[in-house]
């Protein structure tokens, strides 16, 4: 069995969206190293339980697995920790130390208010793929599909770009808080098929257009989002989406 080691949190709380929060302190002495990030949070919910002197802690993950994008921490002032590629829920207890404090924030940023406690609401991303994060073009059957000839690199590399998880640490790293790199992200995965060409323009100019609405601010190549992204995503999204918004604004968004 694993030995366990002592850690201290500062954790921030708050009641609701209008309500103020703070930076709460707690001392886990029951970590493991081969805990994850969010079951040590479990651990400390069941401490609080047990207490019973205050509700126990919100926050946000469903898969467990690195592949939803719910579990948002800033952790010690880095979205989703201290590990490159690596999603909070996939964090492990051994990356720190005995003795460690550890602070853990909500993502913050405008477009993304607070819920209660770690939790935000991030349906801005939601509303920017209604915009446009879609193929509405008939496509035919999957056998179809797959008889369309692709080039190689042109699958591989919007490939790369649908694997964004939508987890918003593009944003909540972002000096700006923008929502560049995913919505980059998502027009570059969609706009590079040949499924995905007819609707380039339109999709475009209306899924930049809903970022901007949402009030995520504007990319200045900080390149921080590209540091925290888990998913590797490169910046180069951020200036494809560029070229396109540029190219259909000049030229009209018919395809
Ligand atoms: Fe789904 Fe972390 S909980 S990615």
């Amino acid at each position: 069995m694993a030995d366990t080691f002592t850690i201290h949190l500062k954790i921030w709380r708050q009641d609701g969206p209008d309500q103020p929060g703070k930076l709460v302190d707690y001392t886990l002495d029951k970590v493991n190293e081969h805990m994850s990030f969010l079951e040590m949070l479990d651990v400390l919910n069941e401490e609080i339980v047990a207490e019973g002197k205050e509700e126990p802690i919100e926050f946000d993950y469903d898969c467990r697995e690195g592949i939803c994008g719910s579990c948002n921490l800033v952790i010690n002032g880095q979205a989703h920790g201290p590990k490159d590629m690596t999603c909070t829920c996939q964090l492990h207890m051994r990356n720190f130390s005995d003795g460690d404090t550890i602070v853990i924030e909500p993502f913050r940023s405008k477009a993304f208010p607070v819920i209660k406690d770690l939790v935000v609401d991030r349906s801005a991303f939601d509303r920017i793929i209604e915009a446009g994060g879609y193929v509405s073009v008939k496509t035919g059957s999957a056998p179809d599909a797959n008889s369309i000839p692709i080039d190689k690199t042109v699958a591989d590399t919007a490939f790369d770009y649908a694997t964004c998880i939508g987890c918003g640490a593009c944003v909540a790293a972002c000096p700006n808080s923008s929502a560049s790199l995913f919505t980059g992200a998502k027009l570059a995965h969609l706009n590079r098929l040949p499924q995905g060409e007819p609707e380039r323009k339109k999709r475009t100019v209306s899924m930049v257009e809903q970022m901007e609405e949402e009030g995520f601010g504007d990319c200045s190549n900080y390149a921080e989002c590209e540091a925290v992204c888990p998913k590797g995503i490169s910046i180069s999204a951020i200036a494809e989406m560029r070229r396109n918004y540029v190219k259909a604004t000049l030229a009209g968004t018919e395809a």
